[in-house]
């Protein structure tokens, strides 16, 4: 099977979904060797446990510079033999090293319809911008912030009631489909990076994902 290891940040429901994508028989040909956090509190290492999944703590405020800490990760990663790593709320922005060690087995999902709205508070930038929709998107994660080719989005419509914790919701519960999917295309190896572009099944991937 393909091994993932997945670090996160805070709450884990993400990682929640590939929990329970594993038990349902929705990712047939993957397993978690492994959840990595870089904070000691996260609500995602309880979910680990309780799933019975092995676990690490890397907390980034115990090292001197960001090259340390992602090299404490990479090895931490390496220990577990991973196939792909899967960024699920991982809160931190990682170094071109670590990036170039793991291209094209490095995903990520962001909570916005990249290339819109890169970095932080997306909910609200989309609601400041009037936007009609919103959506999260999969994406190889390369050297540029939230800039990697997309993989796969989900589109929702913002209604005139939203703020950003409404649209937060909504939006989550789509990223908790498309992210196990992506994995699973990765897993069968339909999912390539390839000169720089994401290919499904031999085909480019448009910039707007699948
Ligand atoms: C998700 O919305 C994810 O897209 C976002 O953090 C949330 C984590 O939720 N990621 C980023 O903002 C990455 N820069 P979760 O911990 O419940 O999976």
């Amino acid at each position: 099977p393909c091994k993932l290891v997945i670090l996160l940040s805070g709450s884990g429901s993400n990682l929640q979904a590939f929990i329970d994508a594993c038990k349902n028989q929705n990712l047939p040909d993957t397993e978690i060797s492994a959840v990595i956090s870089n904070k000691a509190d996260a609500f995602g290492l309880i979910r680990a446990k309780e799933a019975g999944i092995a676990t690490a703590c890397i907390d980034h405020k115990q090292f001197a510079s960001r090259e340390d800490f992602d090299e404490a990760l990479l090895q931490k990663i390496d220990e577990f033999g991973a196939n792909l790593i899967v960024l699920a709320g991982f809160m931190r922005i990682l170094t071109p090293r670590f990036v170039r060690h793991y291209l094209g087995r490095l995903i990520n999902i962001h909570p916005s319809l990249l290339p819109k709205y890169p970095g932080l508070h997306t909910h609200q930038r989309a609601i400041d911008a009037g936007d009609k929709e919103a959506g999260a998107t999969v994406h190889f994660v390369t050297e540029e912030l939230d800039g990697g080719p997309p993989i796969i989005q989900a589109k929702i419509p913002i209604f005139d009631g939203d703020d950003a914790a409404t649209l937060a919701d909504r939006v989550l519960s789509k990223e908790h489909t498309i992210y196990p999917l992506a994995a699973q295309w990765f897993a069968e190896g339909r999912l390539k990076l390839q000169n720089s572009k994401a290919v499904l099944d031999d085909k480019n991937i448009p910039e707007s994902g699948i």
